[in-house]
């Protein structure tokens, strides 16, 4: 096929510096000439040299994914990419893209996503690069991209048809080699390596066990209709909202008690459904309930760590943990249990990446409803759901028995986190900055019976390369170990969005049972009151409570 490379004159947008994970914004500015294109050049322009390197491309189906695909085929060939692995129909869950990179030692990997946020022509959309390692790309190489964007005059560009992407097989595109791939074969084969399928598989044969999962109609649908329903043969009413929507079916593609509302009252209306569960927007989010019970993303970690031992992907052990900063410290008991290091890094998957290539942590959490391990270099939804499927079925009891009990062994740690969102941005900026010239001064105030012991803006050293990130949240810390940190979110698309985090230790067995919104009580009237919530936000209460 006749095809040339085209120079495309172009100006730079100044509003292309990724955030915590990636571009996000609304489809209409992607949507704008040259925006997307201007930001796939900077990706490009960060990377040492593509000539002949392979490039994988995919994402989780929202609305302009197709069209986004298609340019960037046509941009990575011109680049000299010798190989795009695409999924079908441009379709890849981002723990999937993770895999694939992995696996077919891609120099990187382009993921098409605005996470848990709604699609649609009114929605968000995003993209994101991910490095060789298959984890999303450093803070330096995000930086470079940005810097990137602030000079471009020009971008290339193949002058070419569409590749049929529906049409699994090998397309030649110039010099390039477009392989269009079964986006779930990788990753569902990796999750037999990891998981005992064969006793999971053999509960459900039985009848002995029944579970749901909200695919919200998102990306997981294909992953979890493959992996629950035909390889352990969950059955057929398994997943629900299950098949991919441009738009998520209207919804919001955020696994927790707000957005998976229908999830959440079918499981406690059946009491003989043992587990659901449910996965955002690019599969790499999970939620799990037991019957009437919801598992905190930060127990769901700790747990995690202290059963590892029966799952056979991690029967050798764990080198050690790491979780983000705000992400609650119920993971720091077992650790210490175990005798293994713990890692406390900022938010954001990217930090993880050096610690599990340097083999210093297998699992990794946050509480942003996000666990995954040393099998990839992202956090993945499935991999959680199948990991709790693994634990049901090797103990024998309910959620709600394996959490109660793992409180009673290391205490609990009562959490919630407490999101403003559409904030004025001026307003929330000046928020977290008087709370950080006020630091000095909190030691020492009260919050009904606890003291504040010690106040900082937490900043992190990598102790595998020593690069520092400053400025990553306001953390209250108590006498008895609780906590309030601050920060604003870094994926939002509209205003601000402010974020508390709430934490209290309760170690008595008497008193673990409390909701956990009253046990909270005390801290988050100071957390209001501290940060003046209510001018800053103009609202009576949060907009999500998770
Ligand atoms: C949020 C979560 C964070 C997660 C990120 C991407 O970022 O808080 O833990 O890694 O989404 O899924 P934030 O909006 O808080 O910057
Ligand atoms: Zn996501």
């Amino acid at each position: 096929m006749a095809t040339e490379i085209k120079r495309v004159a172009t100006t730079p947008f100044d509003d292309q510096r990724p955030g915590t994970s990636g571009l996000r914004k609304r489809v209409r500015t992607f949507q704008q000439p040259h925006y997307l294109e201007n930001f796939v050049h900077a990706i490009f322009a960060s990377l040492d040299d593509c000539r002949g390197k392979t490039l994988v491309l995919g994402g989780d189906g929202r609305y302009y994914n197709r069209e986004a695909a298609q340019i960037i085929i046509r941009m990575a060939a011109a680049a000299g990419f010798g190989r795009i692995l695409v999924g079908r129909d441009g379709l890849l869950s981002t723990p999937a893209a993770s895999v694939v990179i992995r696996k077919r030692r891609a120099l990187g990997g382009i993921v098409l996503s605005a996470s848990h946020n709604p699609g649609g022509p009114d929605g968000d959309f995003g993209i994101k690069f991910n490095v060789a390692n298959g984890g999303p790309a450093p803070e330096r190489f995000t930086t470079a991209c940005y810097e990137a964007s602030r000079t471009i005059s020009e971008y290339r560009i193949l002058d070419a048809p569409d590749v049929d992407l529906s049409r699994l097989g090998e397309h030649t595109l110039g010099d390039t080699v477009v392989e269009v791939m079964d986006p779930v074969a990788d990753y569902a084969a990796l999750m037999e390596d990891l998981f005992d399928f064969d006793r999971i598989r053999s509960l459900f044969e039985a009848g002995a066990m029944r579970i749901r999962f909200d695919a919200m109609h998102a990306i997981t649908g294909p992953y979890a209709r493959e992996i629950l329903e035909h390889r352990l043969g969950a059955g057929p009413n398994t997943v629900i909202n299950g098949i991919p929507r441009e738009d998520f079916g209207g919804g919001h593609p955020d696994p927790n008690l707000t957005y998976a509302r229908a999830l959440v009252e079918m499981v406690d209306a059946d009491k003989s459904i043992q587990l659901g569960a449910a996965s955002d927007g690019d599969g790499d989010r999970n939620m799990i309930l037991g019957h009437r019970f919801f598992v905190t993303p930060s127990d769901s970690l700790a747990v995690m760590a202290a059963n590892a031992h029966h799952i056979p992907g991690y029967r050798s052990g764990l080198a050690g943990v790491a979780r983000s900063m705000p992400t609650s410290q119920a993971v720091d008991r077992v650790a210490e249990h175990l005798g293994i290091e713990c890692f406390e890094t900022p938010t954001g998957w990217k930090y993880f990446g050096n610690l599990l290539d340097a083999g210093r942590a297998t699992l990794c959490g946050e509480e942003s409803f996000g666990t995954s391990s040393n099998h990839i270099r992202e956090k993945d939804g499935l991999w959680a759901v199948l990991f709790w499927l693994n634990l049901l079925a090797v103990k024998g009891e309910s959620v709600a028995r394996i959490v109660g009990n793992h409180w009673r062994a290391f205490g609990r740690n009562f959490y919630s986190r407490h999101d403003y969102e559409e904030v004025d941005a001026n307003r929330a900026h000046a928020m977290v900055e008087g709370l950080r010239a006020r630091l000095a001064g909190l030691p020492g105030q009260t919050a009904g019976g606890l003291r504040v012991a010690t106040a900082d803006d937490f900043a992190y050293t990598d102790p595998v390369d020593g690069e520092v990130a400053e400025h990553q949240g306001i953390r209250i810390l108590f006498d008895d170990g609780s906590r309030i940190v601050f920060r604003l979110s870094g994926t939002g698309t509209a205003g601000a969005t402010v974020r508390v985090y709430l934490e209290r230790y309760e170690p008595d067995p008497e008193h673990q049972g409390l909701d956990t919104q009253t046990a909270l009580a005390d801290l988050i009237a100071y957390a209001r009151e501290v940060a003046d919530l209510k001018t800053v936000t103009g609202m009576e209460r949060p907009t999500v409570i998770t």
